[in-house]
């Protein structure tokens, strides 16, 4: 009885071997996830709430909009929207008039957007590299690295000071094409880049990064966060002081998976939270082997879409501090939410999901509670 025990747990183990080696010589990825922290308990500013089911307002609509997936306002207030067909999008959010504003071409997809010096719009196509986008002209800015060509352009931020462009290259291995396998196949392959205007050369400031997403500059310029999607967090990486040259943690333990982060100007950065991160994504990360399964099984996009159907924005201090949160977690109004900008009052949503941009006014009680300390006057601030 004991020896016919043994010779099936052997045949089982055996058994079991096998399909684990077969799992993995089919997969087409090789995920080497890191160990997350566990989220932050959903209480104080991560309260779930559903501020925006109710109150968003839809700009666009009808295909006008289609899948923005980042926006940024003139000093005038109008609206550049990178779109899913190739247009950047030019919108009066006063009458909601959408023009045609620059065309990239056929089959490109522009995501990340941000203003430069001259009043030009920087632009991430993420198959082509930086772009430098004007209404009667586009100019590629950089498309390599060391030699190397870049994959995945995403987001940009531009420093005032000195028109250096700060910018990610969300992995070398996976286009934008193929961005749901990107982040599946969970690998320390993102890039933060540092364009310099004057040299023309792009260099490397952080490698190693968990799919590189949104970066954006501290009003004093002192310092970067840029959005870690696969690790759940957002690192720091200093510009000016003793720390130069450094980076930090800025936060980690994020309830669901970052995509950009803005600026407001009054020291928030507002982050964008793409995906939620029910306490089985953790498990994932654990069992790399369970994501080569999904993958195997063609379910991955599947499975990585039904974690973008609700929406959660989250603004923090220039210190890294939650202060508010804004969700719609059934996805009534909005889902799959890729940026969230606010200027003044005024909050604009971009999503990969639907085509229209969000918008809502930010009252009294919705704006973040926590004021920051003044920004510091240029005196201040160490070069
Ligand atoms: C973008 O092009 C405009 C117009 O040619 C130019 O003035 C500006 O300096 C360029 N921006 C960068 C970052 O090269
Ligand atoms: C702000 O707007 C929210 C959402 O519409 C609403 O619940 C709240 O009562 C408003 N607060 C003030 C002070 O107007």
């Amino acid at each position: 009885m004991a020896a016919f025990r043994f010779v099936l747990s052997l045949a089982l183990a055996v058994g079991i071997a096998a399909i684990y080696e077969a799992i993995v010589r089919l997969s087409p990825i090789h995920p080497a996830p890191p160990i997350l922290l566990p989220p932050v308990s959903l209480s104080g500013a991560f309260t779930p709430n559903a501020f925006l089911s109710s109150n968003l307002r839809r700009i666009g609509g009808g295909g006008l909009i289609p899948f923005p997936e980042d926006v940024v306002a003139d000093t005038h207030g109008f609206l550049f929207v990178t779109c899913g067909d190739g247009w950047i999008k030019r919108v009066d959010p006063f009458s909601d008039l959408v023009e045609n504003f620059a065309f990239l071409g056929k089959g490109r997809r522009p995501l990340g957007i941000t203003f430069g010096r001259q009043g030009e719009l920087i632009v991430c196509d993420p198959d082509v590299g930086l772009l430098n986008v004007t209404k009667d002209k586009i100019e590629l800015l950089t498309d390599e690295v060391d030699g190397v060509k870049l994959r995945f352009t995403d987001a940009a931020a531009v420093s005032m000071q000195d028109g250096s462009i700060y910018f990610t290259d969300a992995s070398k291995k996976y286009s934008f094409a193929e961005y749901v396998r990107g982040l599946i196949d969970v690998s320390p392959d993102g890039r933060l880049l540092k364009y310099d205007e004057a040299t023309r050369k792009t260099t490397v400031l952080i490698d190693g990064l968990y799919f590189a997403n949104g970066v954006a500059l501290s009003r004093a310029e002192n310092f970067l966060v840029v959005c870690e999607t696969m690790q759940a967090r957002c690192q720091r990486y200093w510009l000016k002081g003793e720390k130069k040259g450094q980076s930090e943690l800025f936060i980690d333990r994020l309830p669901a998976f970052p995509d950009n982060i803005k600026n407001d100007g009054e020291g928030h950065f507002w982050i964008a939270l793409l995906a939620a991160r029910p306490f089985y994504t953790d498990w994932l990360f654990r069992f790399p082997i369970i994501l080569q399964l999904q993958e195997v099984l063609g379910l991955s996009e599947v499975a990585f879409k039904k974690l973008c159907k609700r929406a959660l924005v989250l603004a923090v201090t220039e210190e890294g501090q939650p202060v508010r949160t804004l969700g719609d977690p059934m996805g009534a109004a909005i889902s799959m939410v890729t940026t969230a900008y606010v200027v003044g009052d005024d909050l604009y949503l971009g999503s990969l999901n639907v085509d229209f941009l969000g918008h809502m006014k930010l009252n009294a009680s919705l704006k973040p509670t926590v004021t920051p300390p003044p920004f510091p006057s240029p005196s201040d601030s160490r070069g």
